[in-house]
């Protein structure tokens, strides 16, 4: 809802949120207050700040106005040369060589729906409303014109910028940011989710003092090294109480969000595309659009804030088919077979996979060019008739009669130096001539700011999408940028934003012309898990590390701002590729059902017992994938510290949810665990069950053998007949454990779990869960 009262004040309201600013006397635009909803304004001046008297080395706006002093209000846009010294909004070279602006509310209008966008990477909705005010700075000739659109039921808010040259001259835009949060206070702590390949998204908290602290991205690729989601708490902030901000950038590029706590202990945040390398040339007549810049705020803590920034990306943000749509139960080739593969090999894994209830098969890398290694055949398109001697059709046509999809691999924005393509156009490759360029696994990137490869790369992909009757599409991105250098330009500053302006156009024609493909996005994992890959992808895979411990932190990291619906989870193999960790079957599981379920590993090598678990979960997971895909998550506790973690995603009727509680290390003789969950309705009646998971004896059986012989008059040497040919076939069932009781007990004191395991003196009602291990627990209104 937009209210606007007197002309000049504008109140944004969400189902939960205020939004407040106001025109001042001058022209600028004081922001008044964000937070929780205020129902009515009757004197704004109660929000205002009120500087009567001037203070020492403190700039006036002008002659008549002196004590309007901008450094020392909130406002919704800074400039530079007027006063306000904390980090600018906007900064422009002028062509007169000056930097100074000074830009004055002209007008507002509101909008029923959206302003331009950059392509499909843009939020969207039905019935939403957008403000938009134009201010302008007569002296440069430039309009400037804010965006605010109000997301109702998510608590959300988005910005965006336009600037107009309305002047006869060239304009330099060397900053130019979506949005800008100013409070009137200071005190917060700043998350980030940080990391590197196989290890993204770590929780990182900061106190926010004096200064400025930035979270963002130089790599040309929102990162892996520093996601663009940014929260702010104040004191007194959990997961459940306390009033917080959630802040994202709707971009896959550079990005740059700053908190600047300044003189008089206000902060500003500002969030947009990174001034790094950046300077964009605006010509008399041009206009320029930045991404949208996403903000919420909640007072319900972490959960809440995490919660407003799930529902916004359900509803406004992944869009097409398969919006709303259960996701399939995948299988890829990669960590099964990686380069090694044929045809037959491949049927072998599908008809594996199909029998154990497997709806999805993914062909990952190498089926093109001459691909047996990454040293090649990046940009050749063409299917190796060596390992499939039918082709994608033929390929694709046997999988679908075992009743599966059909997924492919494709990585679109590279080149290998070893290519046709690379002999026939070496200069698409991003690099510059003389220097000699520098590589990341044997691959350069095509330079996407040139509007022919990107036409190549359309009807390469269109070809093999067709050809493969393709259902869903991985889409690789391996490298990032060095040698900047654009063939479509001479202002280099541009190119980083052009390649991603020229990525969002191959994505916006490439979804149009295949609306029913499942797009999943990937680069080395999660280097690219941004609310901009989301408007065309509507899942993420996630990272590259599979096992199921160090996941943990990485899908928890991740889930502050996106939900499970967009994060990829596959059980991989044993010991663990990335970390030659050792976690069980049913344990790996537990991590990947809260996200995406995908199996990535040779089931033809696979354990009977491990394909039999494999065919409980596959079914597990079906009969509660609305609420493992689509459920309201919450974090049970703060994951990142203690020796445990925990989440719950609650059907949407609250008729059904799923927990699951993970353990660190097993310390012996332990307090029994107190699972305390959230979200479930006080007023209903529940039943609560641990799923009983394989537990193979076999790696105990010196132990059982000795506790055995200890306490019965039996004799059981653990290399004996009994101990080899009966114990170590032995897969037993975990504890069974099951409670009926109410939604308030559940939510407001929780079950004292069984005892867990203390040594050799455990039966089978004792909760044994080893290091790194986990239950999940099925919690079903009672009908
Ligand atoms: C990247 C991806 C992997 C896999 C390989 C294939 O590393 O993240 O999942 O697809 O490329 O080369």
């Amino acid at each position: 809802m937009i209210n606007v009262i007197k002309d000049t004040i504008f109140k944004l309201d969400t189902k939960d949120t205020s939004y407040i600013f106001r025109v001042t006397k001058t022209g600028q635009l004081e922001n008044l207050f964000y937070g929780k909803k205020i129902k009515e304004l009757p004197d704004e001046t109660a929000l205002s700040e009120k500087n009567s008297v001037g203070m020492g080395t403190m700039v006036g706006y002008d002659q008549k106005h002196q004590t309007m002093i901008l450094d020392n209000l909130c406002l919704e846009y800074s400039g530079i040369g007027k006063g306000d010294y904390r980090e600018p909004f906007l900064d422009v070279t002028l062509s007169d060589g000056t930097y100074v602006t000074d830009f004055i509310f002209k007008s507002h209008k509101i909008l029923s729906g959206k302003n331009d966008s950059l392509g499909n990477a843009a939020s969207y909705g039905e019935n939403i409303k957008t403000l938009e005010i134009e201010l302008i700075d007569n002296y440069a000739g430039l309009s400037m014109f804010l965006y605010y659109t109000v997301f109702y039921a998510s608590d959300v808010i988005t910005r965006q910028t336009k600037l107009v040259n309305n002047s006869k001259d060239r304009v330099q835009i060397k900053r130019i940011m979506s949005m800008q949060l100013d409070l009137p206070y200071a005190g917060l702590t700043m998350l980030t989710f940080d990391g590197a390949w196989s290890r993204e998204r770590n929780k990182i908290e900061r106190a926010l003092n004096s200064g400025i602290t930035i979270n963002d991205s130089k790599s040309g690729a929102s990162s892996n090294r520093h996601n663009p989601l940014t929260v702010f708490k104040r004191e007194n902030c959990t997961q459940d109480e306390g009033e917080c901000f959630g802040v994202n950038l709707i971009y896959s590029g550079n990005h740059y969000t700053a908190a600047e706590v300044g003189m008089f202990g206000k902060t500003r945040i500002l969030s947009g595309i990174n001034p790094y390398c950046f300077n964009w040339d605006l010509k008399a007549g041009e206009q320029f659009l930045t991404p949208e810049g996403v903000m919420t705020f909640s007072s319900r803590g972490l959960n809440g804030m995490s919660q407003n920034m799930h529902s916004f990306i359900k509803n406004n943000i992944v869009r097409g088919n398969w919006k709303d749509k259960e996701r399939p139960v995948l299988i890829n080739s990669w960590e099964a077979m990686f380069f090694d593969f044929d045809e037959e090999k491949l049927l072998g894994l599908a008809k594996e996979s199909a029998d154990l209830g497997i709806e999805l098969f993914v062909l990952d890398d190498g089926w093109f060019g001459r691909r047996n290694n990454d040293r090649s055949s990046l940009g050749d398109w063409v299917v190796n008739k060596k390992k499939l001697p039918e082709g994608l059709k033929g390929l694709s046509d046997k999988i679908k009669k075992l009743g599966l999809l059909f997924g492919l691999w494709v990585e679109p924005e590279m080149i290998s130096d070893k290519s046709d393509l690379y002999a026939l156009h070496p200069d698409w490759a991003v690099k510059i001539e003389g220097r000699t360029p520098s590589i990341t696994r044997n691959q350069m990137q095509l330079d996407l700011t040139r509007p022919e490869i990107v036409d190549y790369l359309y009807n390469a992909l269109e070809a093999v999408f067709e050809e493969g009757a393709v259902d869903y599409v991985k889409w690789d991105y391996n490298r990032t940028f060095s040698d900047m250098m654009s063939g479509q330009t001479d202002n280099q500053g541009e190119f980083f934003h052009r390649y991603i302006l020229g990525l969002y156009n191959l994505l916006d024609r490439l979804t149009a012309r295949f609306p029913n493909i499942l797009f999943e996005s990937c680069a080395s994992g999660g280097n690219r898990f941004d609310l901009g890959m989301l408007c065309f992808m509507p899942q993420t895979w996630t990272s590259d590390n599979t096992d199921a411990f160090q996941r943990i932190f990485i899908q928890e990291g991740t889930g502050y701002g996106y939900p499970p619906s967009t994060m990829g989870a596959h059980v991989s193999e044993t010991p663990n590729n990335q970390t030659f960790r050792t976690v069980s079957f049913d344990g790996r599981f537990n991590t990947a059902s809260f996200g995406l379920l995908g199996y990535e590993l040779d089931l033809n090598y696979s354990s009977k017992q491990d394909k039999k678990s494999a065919i409980e979960q596959i079914e597990f997971y079906k009969e509660h994938r609305r609420t493992f895909q689509f459920g309201t998550y919450y974090r049970l506790m703060d994951g990142f510290s203690g020796n445990y973690a925990g989440w719950i995603t609650v059907s949407e009727d609250r008729s059904e949810a799923i927990a699951v509680m993970f353990t660190k290390i097993h310390y012996a003789n332990t307090n029994s665990d107190i699972l305390r969950l959230k979200g479930l309705d006080d007023d209903k009646m529940y039943k609560i069950e641990a799923r009983r998971q394989a537990f193979a004896l076999k790696p105990f059986v010196p132990i059982v053998s000795k506790a055995v012989s200890m306490v019965t008059p039996i004799k059981l040497p653990e290399d004996g007949v009994i101990a080899k040919n009966v114990l170590e076939k032995i897969v037993l069932k975990t504890e069974k454990e099951e409670y009926v009781c109410g939604g308030d007990l559940l939510n407001n004191a929780g079950i004292k779990l069984h005892q867990p395991l203390v040594g050799m003196g455990f039966d089978l009602e004792t909760r044994i869960l080893l290091d790194f291990e986990s239950r999940l627990y099925l919690i079903k209104e009672l009908e």
